[in-house]
């Protein structure tokens, strides 16, 4: 299966590191033009931006935090003019909250809803406002197998996520057929979210006895974002694909 993205323009947030960084890597590996959002992270950012260019693709950094609606609004407008319409939002950037229930304060919760779910919500609708009068468009949304699964010390987290499948579903319902809408629940991933820096040893552990026996690399999931990035995916709508190495099997 061949795919080609020449031409497009593809917006991924969270991409200086991790899965939304193999995602961006991966998309322009195909043809894509993509605009590296980033929070504050312009060294990593840089080095992604580095390492396409290198590759002969084409990719530029933009820092925005995306639970800032401003924030998200100017960068859509530099985008279209740095590089163009969007044509592939990809909504990535995501945060971990590990901590029982009953200890999390407001402000933790907050911030968690805010990065996991209010941002898909920003960023969609700035990308929407410039897809809906063109007539077409993808959006790839990542959430969590946890989402389906809950975990113990994780309910912001899954709440989250939760939120993101639904979302999801709703937002490819009102705008199908034109823009394409469809999601990510990842399983267990080596990136910086399942370092021991974020997470305790047990829940590291528990999360790698699975089937598969191992974590999945960054480099897998964003083969599924390319996937339903491309005209391969046309009859894909509201869809979750979950690469998870059989945690979860719907
Ligand atoms: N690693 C896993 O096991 C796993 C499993 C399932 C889902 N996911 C999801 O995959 C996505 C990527 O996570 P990852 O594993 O690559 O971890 P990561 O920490 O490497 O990536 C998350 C990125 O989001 C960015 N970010 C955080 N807040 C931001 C903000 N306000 N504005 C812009 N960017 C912001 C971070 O700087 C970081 O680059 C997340 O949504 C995460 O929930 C990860």
């Amino acid at each position: 299966m061949r795919i080609d993205l020449s031409g497009q323009v593809a917006c991924i947030t969270g991409a200086a590191t991790g899965i939304g960084r193999a995602i961006a890597e991966a998309l322009a590996a195909s043809g894509a033009c993509v605009a590296v959002n980033h929070f504050g992270q312009d060294a990593l950012a840089a080095s992604v931006v580095e390492g396409v260019r290198s590759r002969g693709g084409q990719a530029q950094a933009f820092d925005a935090d995306v639970t800032d609606s401003g924030a998200v609004i100017d960068m859509v407008a530099q985008i279209e003019s740095g590089l163009g319409l969007i044509d592939i939002l990809v909504n990535n950037a995501g945060i971990l909250l590990e901590k029982p229930f009953l200890e999390i304060a407001e402000a933790e919760w907050d911030r968690v809803i805010a990065v996991d779910l209010k941002s898909v919500f920003l960023c969609s609708q700035a990308a929407l406002r410039r897809m809906v009068p063109r007539g077409r468009g993808a959006i790839i949304n990542i959430a969590s197998e946890l989402a389906y699964l809950g975990r113990a010390e994780f309910t912001a987290y899954c709440a989250a996520k939760a939120g993101v499948v639904g979302l999801t579903k709703s937002l490819a319902r009102e705008f199908a057929p034109a823009i394409r809408i469809n999601g990510i629940a990842p399983g267990p991933t080596e990136t910086a979210m399942l370092s021991l820096d974020l997470i305790s040893p047990e829940w590291r552990a528990k999360e790698l006895a699975i089937p598969a026996a191992r974590a999945a690399y960054p480099e897998e999931i964003a083969a599924t974002a390319v996937f339903l990035a491309s005209d391969h995916a046309r009859f894909y709508c509201g869809q979750m694909l979950s690469p998870n190495g059989g945690a979860l099997m719907l």
